[in-house]
């Protein structure tokens, strides 16, 4: 079994951003936290970050025919980027979301996931962990078919 996972906008700027929203630990923490989880569960991985959101939806369409699922924190794309959820959409794959903060209790403007509606579950507010929840739950209904 293979997974993407795609990192949105400013998570390149972890351990430096708003720590007291994400935590003190940098992207290359969170990039070693997933790659030990899929070793630990015999998932090969991809992790992709960007900070531009046609290279998000170029990454999404790559993950066809070459992925089995897809892992996404689409950062502030989540509220805005029909592209993303079309992306999504098109490639028509195992999806799940992740949110590093608990979105449902911040702003008004963080209310609404576009990629969400793709997504066929959202982990928000767990910190890093949730990526680990979404592998484990991706693997857990996928990955003995593999
Ligand atoms: C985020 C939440 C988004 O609202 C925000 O724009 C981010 C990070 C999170 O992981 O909590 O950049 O996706």
């Amino acid at each position: 079994m293979k997974i993407l996972v795609i990192n949105g906008p400013n998570l390149n700027m972890l351990g430096i951003r708003e720590p007291d929203v994400y935590g003190h630990d940098t992207y290359e923490d969170l990039v070693r936290m997933i790659t030990d989880a899929a070793l630990g569960l015999g998932v090969e991985i991809e992790v992709f970050q960007s900070n531009h959101e046609g290279a998000l939806v170029d990454k999404i369409q790559s993950a066809y025919g070459d992925a089995d699922a897809i892992v996404i924190n689409p950062a502030a794309y989540t509220h805005t980027s029909v592209a993303i959820l079309d992306a999504l959409k098109a490639v028509s794959m195992p999806a799940v979301e992740v949110h590093i903060s608990n979105v449902s209790e911040r702003e008004a403007f963080r209310q609404i996931s576009y990629a969400g509606m793709a997504c066929e579950k959202t982990y928000a507010g767990y910190g890093f962990d949730g990526y680990v929840m979404a592998l484990e739950y991706l693997f857990k209904e996928y990955g003995d078919k593999k």
